[in-house]
């Protein structure tokens, strides 16, 4: 399996793994819990991008020398570390899986296909100001949406609403930083560095707290 590993700093990394059949020994390093959430997981395609964004996250746990502690969902959707140590996010699309992982913050990770479509969609998850900057073009809208996913996803809680209550700063879509912060909720003013990447036809933003 093709993984990307990128040690951030001392305290974070993150991994990206291209999602290929795997073999059931090789989820031998879940924890019983989690075990039992890949087995109730019934759609073979969605098992195996589960199942790879867990060794996504043992390999960027494996750069940092922390021994994969097994996760659980909290009352949020949001993946939590089993023994309360350290911070996790996932995500998973057609084909890859990736996880962040930092020791002291929280974090939010997002990989999202750039797809023509998202141009018509763009009315639910922006804000007027946001759509005044954006230019008509996929790529842009993208970035856009992921780093609004990696923001929600760092703070964590439902009923965040991506075009309400997460908002963008003017970026150009040769940006490898985008600037945003959540407001009108219990984190209002609350400011997100996000970092974006475009590799091939995906983007992957990430964000820490
Ligand atoms: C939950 C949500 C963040 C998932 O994102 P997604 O793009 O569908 O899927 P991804 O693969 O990137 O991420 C899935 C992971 O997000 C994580 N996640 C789910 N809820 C979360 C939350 N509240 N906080 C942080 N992470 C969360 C989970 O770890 C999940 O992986 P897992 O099921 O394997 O554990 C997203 O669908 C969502 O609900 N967003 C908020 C609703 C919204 O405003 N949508 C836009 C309106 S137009």
């Amino acid at each position: 399996m093709q993984t990307k590993i990128e040690k951030i700093d001392s305290s974070s990394a993150l991994a990206i793994k291209i999602i290929e059949s795997q073999e059931e020994e090789a989820l031998d390093f879940l924890s019983f819990r989690e075990k039992l959430s890949y087995a109730n997981i019934s759609h073979p395609e969605k098992r195996k991008e589960w199942a790879t964004a867990r060794m996504a996250m043992r390999d960027a746990l494996e750069v940092l020398h922390v021994p994969y502690p097994g996760f659980f969902k909290d009352e949020h959707g949001k993946s939590q570390v089993m023994n309360g140590t350290g911070f996790v996010s996932l995500s998973h699309t057609e084909g890859l899986a990736g996880a962040i992982f930092h020791r002291e913050t929280p974090v939010g990770i997002d990989m999202d296909f750039i797809r023509e479509k998202i141009l018509k969609i763009g009315f639910r998850f922006l804000d007027q100001t946001e759509i005044d900057f954006l230019e008509k073009d996929p790529l842009h809208y993208t970035m856009a949406w992921s780093a609004k996913e990696s923001i929600f996803k760092c703070q964590g809680k439902r009923g965040v609403s991506f075009r309400d209550n997460i908002l963008l700063e003017p970026f150009s879509p040769s940006a490898s930083i985008i600037r945003g912060k959540v407001r009108g909720t219990d984190f209002a003013d609350h400011h997100y560095q996000v970092q974006v990447r475009v590799i091939s036809n995906v983007v992957l933003t990430y964000t820490i707290w």
